[in-house]
């Protein structure tokens, strides 16, 4: 908006993502109210998940209507801010039809492949170490177990880095299905019995056990909500819509051999679930997201200006750069060799290996 208010170029707000877009719901942008947005959290200009593409019989006919908006709305170009659902629509305006749109990448769950982080993102983690460092005091104070959930339904970023940074004992994130044995009361055994008497367990929503660890090691879940479950492309069912924090939490009351090990080393055994939920997407975004946020925008709207339509800006390294929405609005995922997943291993291994009791 500075950029475009600065090229003498008018802006309107479209309200509820895509609804507002078909349903012709505007705003003015008045320059002089709005100057400070990104000091704000949230949008004022409210959001929604609606996709015209989906269940469509013909991309173009949908395209052409969505391009013969532009008339109606009065508006030359679009830029449309927001993750792979919000981008993906304009990639297929742009593939379907002739369409001056241009894509700013954000969402908390920074799961597109295009940039290397989406504005909003570092806020979230932020609240997510925070809210982890907070639970620190009850957990010591009471000698508890923790699982707390975090947003991602399908990647892990945001568990993963605030994990890392609250320093959670167990890390579970969606690319890397757990064994229950192994990876959480294996672990918590090794930590309780070298002198450690709180934990705590970030997993992502959409963290799940893997197939065989989900027959053997679940007993609160039937066989017939296991066969229900969508699988994901290893066929693994998915639990995403369980509640998985409350399932470990479960499974984790009923593992005597567990609570035996915690009494042997005198600790109490009480275990808590918390889910984050949208504590998350709350408050205000920090430094590095109002920064990056301005960036995009002062980006998105030159690609305008320069009518470089179908493109999405993006971060690459500390550079802004363009790259087409076609590529950019591929979904991104925490990778098995990334440093992020060998850091994890090596701070759940470390630990219990190097306390002295
Ligand atoms: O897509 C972003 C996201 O924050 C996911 O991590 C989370 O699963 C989902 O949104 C929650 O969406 P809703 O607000 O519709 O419950």
């Amino acid at each position: 908006m500075l950029k475009a208010y600065d090229a003498g170029i008018e802006c309107v707000g479209i309200l509820k993502g895509w609804k507002g877009f078909v349903e012709n719901l505007t705003i003015p942008l008045n320059i002089a109210e709005h100057d400070d947005l990104h000091t704000v959290g949230g949008t004022i200009l409210y959001t929604s998940r609606t996709n015209p593409f989906k269940g469509a019989e013909s991309k173009e006919k949908v395209a052409k209507n969505l391009v013969a908006k532009f008339d109606e709305l009065g508006i030359d170009a679009l830029v449309a801010i927001g993750g792979d659902d919000t981008l993906s629509v304009a990639d297929a305006m742009c593939k379907y039809s002739k369409a001056n749109v241009v894509g700013c990448p954000k969402t908390i769950d920074n799961d597109l492949a295009g940039t290397h982080y989406t504005f909003g993102f570092w806020s979230a983690v932020q609240l997510a170490s925070n809210a982890m460092d907070n639970l620190t005091t009850t957990a010591r104070s009471h000698q508890r177990v923790f699982v707390v959930e975090i947003m991602g339904r399908d990647a892990g970023f945001l568990t993963m880095y605030s994990g890392i940074s609250a320093g959670a004992d167990i890390i579970l994130v969606p690319e890397s299905p757990f064994s229950f044995e192994k990876d959480v009361i294996d672990v918590l055994k090794k930590r309780v019995n070298a002198g450690y008497k709180y934990h705590i367990i970030a997993t992502s929503e959409g963290a799940y056990p893997n197939s065989e660890s989900l027959k053997k090691d679940f007993k609160t879940i039937s066989k017939e909500t296991i066969d229900k479950l969508p699988k994901d492309t290893y066929g693994n069912p998915l639990l995403v819509k369980l509640n998985i924090s409350k399932i470990i939490v479960d499974e984790l009351n009923l593992r005597e051999d567990l609570k035996k090990e915690f009494q042997n080393n005198g600790v109490d055994f009480e275990c808590r679930s918390v889910v984050l939920g949208h504590t998350m997407r709350a408050g205000t975004p920090n430094s590095f997201d109002r920064i990056l946020g301005l960036r995009f925008g002062l980006a998105a709207m030159k690609l305008v200006l320069e009518g470089k339509f179908g493109n999405m800006v993006s971060l690459q390294g500390n550079k802004i750069e363009t790259i087409p929405l076609s590529e950019g609005v591929k979904k991104k995922y925490i990778t098995s060799d990334s440093d992020k997943m060998e850091l994890r291993d090596l701070l759940v291994k470390i630990r219990y290996l190097s306390k002295q009791n």
